[in-house]
């Protein structure tokens, strides 16, 4: 019986290690006890446990871990060590797949993989979530709220290595819109440029009653944007067609540094001349001197600082527009006279059509001068009213029809103003 049992014991457990045997199968078995756990707000920890069932003597192995995120990014690692910590944005959802790869195994393929994922945040508090680093030591971050979302709070935590296990720290300076916490102003040494790692924010509020929370993380060396350069315009002496161009770098950072590049807008004359300047503290540029010259100036971040840019300075300008006046005058005067006179003109023709086309006859003495034209030659005219004494005239005269017209002439007594009545009857 007990033999038995143990032969039986030994041919299973046999089988077992054959089955899985990497000579055997070919594909190595994928890790065990693949598990997932948030350190704190923004890290989590992959662990996992060697393959069961694989005789480690004969074969080491190691192990991938690709690391996926929403928009299909991919970051891949090798661990010899059966855990991988992260800190990183989750909100729009990471997935983790770590397999078994083969060391000291011979002809072998990889496990595998094992997946867990870490579902996106569908629910937002705030839009727009934006960080601007002015200067060294100061980046303010600001958002628009959703519609109803209350009690927000912001919560920043940095990873200089240090921090993993300390708390993130709550905002101490709101920046509102109204009555509504809309951004927030962050100051300290970790801070800088030469810092590589991310700042991350939790944003936590409420909304119908539910607790929600959205993160987010910003590089500040990606999101500078320092104050404009202030610039100065200035004469070459003796080189009359020449300017020189000189300005204050962005004040709030390290002067010391070249970490600044600077882009010019330039108008003269309606030229536009783009002209760049690298690390250097002024340009000549050429000059017209019949028109006035306008620059502005914006500072922009070269590799040493990272990314971004102040926005334009203010405009400055050198001398006026040029007193050659009679070209000016001309210029502008010229097409002002040509409007005039064709005004003028257009007045002038409508009075002139007024007199070529008079205004037309009143009905009433058309019909007493019909009347009396009757009377005088005692015959009905045929196309009457249609008079061609009128048409000599040029008054509007329609298009002729044959109507004809049977008019009875009452009897006049001779006091009466005669009452004329016109019976048009229509002739088969
Ligand atoms: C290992 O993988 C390759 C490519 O996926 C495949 O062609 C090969 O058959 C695999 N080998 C074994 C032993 O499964
Ligand atoms: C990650 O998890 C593993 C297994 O639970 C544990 O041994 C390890 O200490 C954890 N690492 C950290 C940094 O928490
Ligand atoms: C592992 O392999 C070695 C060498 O082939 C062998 O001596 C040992 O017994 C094996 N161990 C197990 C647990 O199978
Ligand atoms: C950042 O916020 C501070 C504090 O309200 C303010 O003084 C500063 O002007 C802001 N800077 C920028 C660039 O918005």
């Amino acid at each position: 019986m007990d033999l038995l049992f143990q032969g039986f014991f030994l041919v299973t457990f046999y089988w077992v290690t054959l089955a899985s045997t990497a000579e055997q199968t070919g594909v190595l078995p994928p890790p065990s006890r693949v598990s997932l756990q948030w350190v704190n707000d923004f890290c989590v920890n992959l662990s996992w446990s060697p393959p069961e069932n694989l005789n480690r003597s004969t074969c080491s192995v190691k192990y991938l871990v690709e690391e996926t995120m929403s928009g299909g990014e991919s970051n891949k690692f090798t661990k010899v060590i059966t855990n991988y910590q992260t800190c990183l944005d989750h909100e729009g959802g990471v997935t983790y797949t770590v397999r078994t790869q083969p060391d000291t195994c011979g002809q072998i393929n990889s496990s595998e993989g094992i997946t867990l994922s870490i579902p996106p945040v569908k629910e937002k508090l705030v839009k727009d979530f934006q960080c601007v680093y002015y200067m060294s030591g100061s980046m303010n971050c600001t958002w628009n709220p959703t519609s109803e979302a209350t009690d927000l709070q912001l919560y920043y935590w940095w990873n200089d290595g240090e921090r993993t296990h300390l708390p993130p720290e709550l905002c101490s300076l709101y920046l509102y819109s109204g009555n509504l916490k809309t951004g927030c102003h962050l100051h300290g040494s970790f801070l800088d440029v030469t810092a590589l790692y991310p700042v991350f924010f939790l944003i936590k509020g409420t909304r119908g009653g539910s607790a929600l929370r959205n993160t987010f993380h910003r590089l500040p060396r990606d999101n500078v944007k320092p104050s404009p350069p202030k610039l100065k315009i200035e004469p070459v002496p003796d080189k009359p067609n020449q300017l020189k161009l000189t300005w204050k770098e962005p004040s709030g950072f390290h002067p010391e540094l070249k970490y600044w590049d600077y882009e010019f807008r330039i108008t003269n004359c309606e030229e536009k001349q783009p002209k760049s300047a690298y690390q250097d503290t002024y340009v000549e540029v050429p000059y017209d001197q019949r028109c006035q010259f306008r620059a502005q100036v914006r500072a922009i971040c070269n590799y040493m600082c990272g990314k971004g840019a102040s926005d334009w300075s203010q405009e400055e300008s050198y001398g006026q527009d040029s007193s050659d006046w009679s070209f000016h005058v001309a210029f502008i005067a010229i097409p002002i006279i040509l409007t005039i006179c064709v005004i003028v003109l257009l007045l002038f023709l409508k009075k002139l059509q007024v007199l070529i086309l008079p205004q037309i006859p009143d009905p009433r003495k058309f019909l007493k001068e019909l009347i009396n034209s009757s009377e005088d030659q005692g015959v009905v005219r045929p196309n009457l009213p249609w008079d061609s004494s009128l048409d000599e005239r040029k008054v509007f005269v329609p298009e002729q029809t044959e109507v004809c017209l049977k008019i009875d002439v009452l009897e006049l007594k001779p006091e009466a103003e005669p009452e004329p009545e016109l019976k048009p009857k229509a002739e088969p």
